[in-house]
Parts: C-alpha cells; sequence; structure tokens
C-alpha cells in the first residue's frame, strides 16, 4: 500500500508565530509545530509536508498541485481565511478531506473575523485550542484517509 500524504499549509504570518502576539497565538515558533506535526505523521506511517506562503497566489498554486499528489489538507489560510475567494475556489476544486484550523477562537475575536470563506468548502473546521489544533487536526485528517 503506498503511503498517504498530508499537506499543511499556512498562510500569510504565520512564519512569524512565537514572537507575533503571543497572548492570542502562543509562543510556539511555526518551526516547533511543523516538528511535532512531521513526528506525529510518521509515527503513524504517513508523509507529510508542509508550507508557508505571504502570498494569495503561492498558496492557491499550491493547493492546486495538491490535486493527485496529497490524501489530506490541512489548512490554516490566516488572514485570508476572511477575504480570499480564489483560496475558496481552489479548495472547493479538492476531492480529498480539507482541514481548516485557527490557532485562536476567530468567533470570540473581532467580527470581521467570524466570517470564514473556507468553512463551507472545507470538511470541518478547528479554532481555539492554539498549536495543539494542529494535532487535533492531523488526528482527524489521518482517521479520515486510513478508514
Ligand atoms: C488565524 C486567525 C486569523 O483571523 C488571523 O488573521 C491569523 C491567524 C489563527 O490561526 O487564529 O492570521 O488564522
Amino acid at each position: 500500500m503506498e503511503t498517504k500524504q498530508i499537506l499543511v499549509i499556512h498562510g500569510p504570518n504565520l512564519n512569524m508565530l512565537g514572537t507575533r502576539e503571543p497572548e492570542t497565538y502562543g509562543t510556539q515558533s511555526l518551526a516547533d509545530i511543523d516538528a511535532a506535526l512531521v513526528q506525529a505523521a510518521q509515527a503513524n506511517s504517513t508523509g507529510l509536508q508542509t508550507l508557508q506562503s505571504n502570498h494569495e497566489g503561492q498558496i492557491v498554486d499550491a493547493i492546486q498541485q495538491a490535486r493527485g499528489a496529497f490524501d489530506a489538507l490541512i489548512i490554516n489560510p490566516a488572514g485570508y481565511t476572511h477575504t480570499s475567494v480564489a483560496i475558496r475556489d481552489a479548495i472547493a476544486m479538492l476531492e480529498i478531506p480539507v482541514i481548516e484550523i485557527h490557532l485562536s477562537n476567530i468567533y470570540k475575536r473581532e467580527p470581521f473575523r467570524h466570517r470564514s470563506m473556507i468553512t463551507d468548502v472545507a470538511t470541518g473546521q478547528i479554532c481555539g485550542f492554539g498549536h495543539h489544533g494542529y494535532l487535533l487536526a492531523l488526528q482527524a485528517a489521518l482517521r479520515m484517509i486510513q478508514a
């Protein structure tokens, strides 16, 4: 059986995790989060690749290229969550499980963060659990692709 592959995409400003508003986003760096994800995927005999981009078009390209190459997508679209029809449309083309993740509980924050362009084209959403949410997202993805 071929090894299943999961893609994790981190949107804009998430490269600054650890020092970016730590009271909201925590003190873990993106490298810490990625390392924990790779390790947890490996422990489940699954491949995992991560990508961080501050550029909408690059994220769209990565989602398009995920077609046929990955078995699940975990995505924190960050600021683009609330604005990007292009990322939404790219996700809508995917036929694999897509998990939307946010470190913070976007529904407890400013009203403009309450609307996600992504949620209704994703399989599910996890938010409000800080960096641990990524591991929850991975668990959900593994459950779906190993079933
Ligand atoms: C975020 C929430 C977004 O509203 C914000 O723009 C981010 C991070 C989160 O992980 O909590 O950049 O996606």
